[in-house]
């Protein structure tokens, strides 16, 4: 049987400047939608591009001394550098530049030329360059631009200009019949109300500069870059060199753009596609925007969120989570360091990688790395697998109105019932007891299978995380032939699977302590600070000699150190335990120099919970004495990897 197909596609982005976070939020909701058609059984197309005309562009390249291309072309491949770091799985990537897309719009503006849709006359009105937008003077706010309110230019030239007008009544009509067609509603009714303002004939053609592509029959004139980038759509699906790609693909499923430019995509091109004599587009999605801190974005308040320096932090994984699970889709949202820390911390180091990681660490203990056949159930066990057999559905009502935030709220639910299943089954208690080992098994069979399934409900909005689950559960199938019926089947892993080594998947990311390093208990950091607490010994309260065992104390030998940059209390330290190396972030620089410490052996907690502080992961606390404001390491005279008891 041929699968569906799904064409879906993001805005094509300027390369006026590099991509910011508001560029990869909107990429990776597109992703994950995708992604989920793709686990769906769907034969996706999804596309994203670069827009590359206009004014704009050809100013910035002036500014930068350089010609357009050459401006272009450095840019654009920072875009796709982007779009591998965040995983983001696009069929295609269009430049408007391209020579398939040149001749597509040479071709479309004289086919509607040729029918009479495209007539000579004199423009005159204003223009915004940002925005790559004409407007009449009766729309302006205040003398600025009605959209983003930067100033605009005044154009006066000879221009082409496409009939819009023309067009009014039936895409009205289109709209009211098709309430689907624009979404959210909102932004649905607003689209209604301009056009029952009246459409007025749109200019498609410049000459006050030459960046762009030259109408066919007259070429002192460039196409408008709003004509040429909204083509995009059927360049890339075959509309000119591919009528069999074409016709499996379009129209598109959903255009999924931001809410300023729903305009453009709800009432130009349709127009144009209507005057094409082409299907229009099933959905145009519109998204809400993105600010800092309660802030718009924006280059000269320095709140300009780059991307690739958190995904490098924090893993490319994480900040897609966030942005799927923090944003309600369709409405504005807003993005912090503290927002982004804290759903990590609770949703994935705490709740998923709890689970993950508590459940494998009693299959290895209990039953000695093995996921058994379970045995006897109990009406626990059937309450958690109604729960994770109906996740998947409710997942997919949610998934198919691009509803990601409930989608994923529904995964959490089943994660959060699971964590609290194993609370109400008390593994622990069962191990104990060889009478109980077929509960036991029960148990921790059913935990690995509701990881098999939250791993694959996860897969479209963190593509890098299932894979490692499954293999943590030692599933020997391939991840890449999953499908979302088996997130719907219960009892797919084999009895006697032998799980894999237990690896954190999300530390948790311990920041608060790097400011003020002296001043916490701290995990990872060393030292706690010469506190009141610290002179209070005789208060703390008593552990047993098994308590004290633990904790694993070791020899190591510092090998490197050096300042971490931006923290003026942090170390970062390379040791030598005998058998390993390890990284390790110690909160001393105001102790010691660097120098001071390589080649020293110093005592060190190696069973330490790692932590990632700055974006790097610490392994291990080394142990140092402190009074009032003097501090000392503690050191001995011992071989590396020497047991400190
Ligand atoms: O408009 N929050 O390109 P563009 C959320 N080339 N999304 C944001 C955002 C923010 N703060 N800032 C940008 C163009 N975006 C045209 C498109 S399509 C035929 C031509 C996202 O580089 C959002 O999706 O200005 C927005 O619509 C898009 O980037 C605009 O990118
Ligand atoms: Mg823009």
């Amino acid at each position: 049987m041929s699968k569906k197909p799904f064409y879906i596609t993001t805005p094509i982005y300027y390369p006026s400047d590099r991509l910011h976070i508001g560029h990869a939020y909107c990429t990776t909701i597109a992703d994950s939608i995708a992604r989920y058609k793709r686990l769906s059984g769907y034969d996706v197309f999804f596309l994203t591009g670069s827009d590359e005309h206009g004014q704009k562009i050809q100013r910035k390249a002036e500014e930068a001394n350089t010609t357009p291309i050459a401006y272009v072309d450095k840019i654009v491949d920072s875009f796709k550098h982007l779009w591998e770091k965040l995983d983001i799985s696009n069929d295609d990537f269009i430049r408007t530049t391209e020579r398939r897309h040149h001749e597509l719009v040479q071709a479309v503006f004289q086919k509607i030329y040729d029918q009479g849709d495209i007539y000579k006359a004199e423009y005159e009105g204003w223009y915004c360059t940002p925005c790559e937008t004409f407007w009449m003077e009766r729309q302006l706010t205040d003398g600025k631009c009605p959209d983003c309110g930067r100033p605009v230019e005044i154009v006066k030239e000879e221009s082409y200009f496409f009939r819009m007008s023309k067009y009014q009544e039936r895409l009205l009509k289109f709209i009211e019949e098709n309430p689907e067609f624009i979404q959210p509603v909102s932004r649905r009714n607003e689209m209604i109300n301009f056009i029952k303002g009246g459409l007025e004939d749109l200019c498609v053609s410049r000459t006050t500069f030459d960046w762009g592509i030259p109408v066919p029959f007259d070429t002192k004139h460039v196409v408008y870059v709003w004509f040429d980038a909204l083509t995009n759509y059927i360049t890339a699906a075959g509309y000119l060199d591919d009528r069999e790609k074409f016709a499996k693909y379009w129209p598109a499923d959903i255009h999924l753009v931001g809410k300023e430019i729903v305009r453009f995509h709800s009432i130009i091109w349709p127009v144009i596609l209507m005057a094409l004599d082409i299907e229009l587009p099933k959905k145009v999605y519109g998204h809400g925007w993105l600010v800092v801190e309660g802030d718009k974005m924006s280059k000269s308040k320095g709140n300009v969120i780059d991307p690739l320096a958190l995904i490098d932090e924090f893993g490319a994984d994480a900040i897609r989570y966030f942005l799927l699970r923090e944003i309600t889709l369709g409405l504005d949202g807003n993005f912090s360091r503290d927002a982004l820390i804290s759903r990590i911390n609770a949703d994935l180091a705490n709740d998923l990688g709890n689970l993950l990681h508590r459940s494998l660490s009693m299959i290895g203990r209990f039953n000695g790395g093995i996921i058994e056949a379970a045995g006897e159930a109990e009406p626990v066990d059937q309450d958690l697998i109604e729960l994770a057999q109906n996740t998947a559905a409710v997942y997919q009502k949610y998934m198919d109105q691009q509803d990601i935030n409930g989608a994923l709220k529904a995964v959490w639910a089943l994660i959060g019932r699971t964590n609290k299943y194993i609370d109400e089954t008390g593994p622990w208690a069962l191990a104990k007891d060889p009478a109980k080992k077929g509960r036991l098994n029960t148990v921790l069979y059913n935990l690995a299978e509701v990881l098999r399934i939250v791993s694959i409900l996860i897969s479209p909005f963190m593509p890098q995380t299932s894979p490692k689950i499954w293999a943590q559960l030692g599933i020997a199938a391939n991840f890449a032939d999953v499908q979302l019926a088996d997130a719907k089947a219960w009892g797919r892993i084999e009895a006697c699977t032998a799980i894999a080594k237990a690896e954190p998947i999300f530390p948790r990311i311990e920041e608060a302590p790097v400011n003020e390093a002296q001043a916490q208990p701290a995990e990872a950091i060393a030292v706690p600070a010469p506190q009141p607490e610290a002179e209070a010994a005789p208060d703390t309260p008593e552990i047993t000699i098994d308590e004290f065992a633990k904790v694993d104390l070791r020899v190591a030998k510092v090998l490197a150190a050096e300042k971490v940059k931006k923290a003026d209390k942090l170390l970062l330290l390379t040791v030598d335990l005998g058998t390993e190396q390890r990284t390790i972030i110690s909160g001393i620089a105001k102790h010691y120099e660097p120098e001071q410490l390589v080649g020293q052996n110093v005592v060190m907690v190696v069973n330490l919970k790692p932590a990632k502080i700055r974006g790097i992961e610490s392994r291990g606390m080394v142990l140092a004495a402190s009074c009032d404001d003097k501090l000392q390491l503690v050191t001995a005279d011992m071989p590396a990897g020497s047991k400190v008891k």
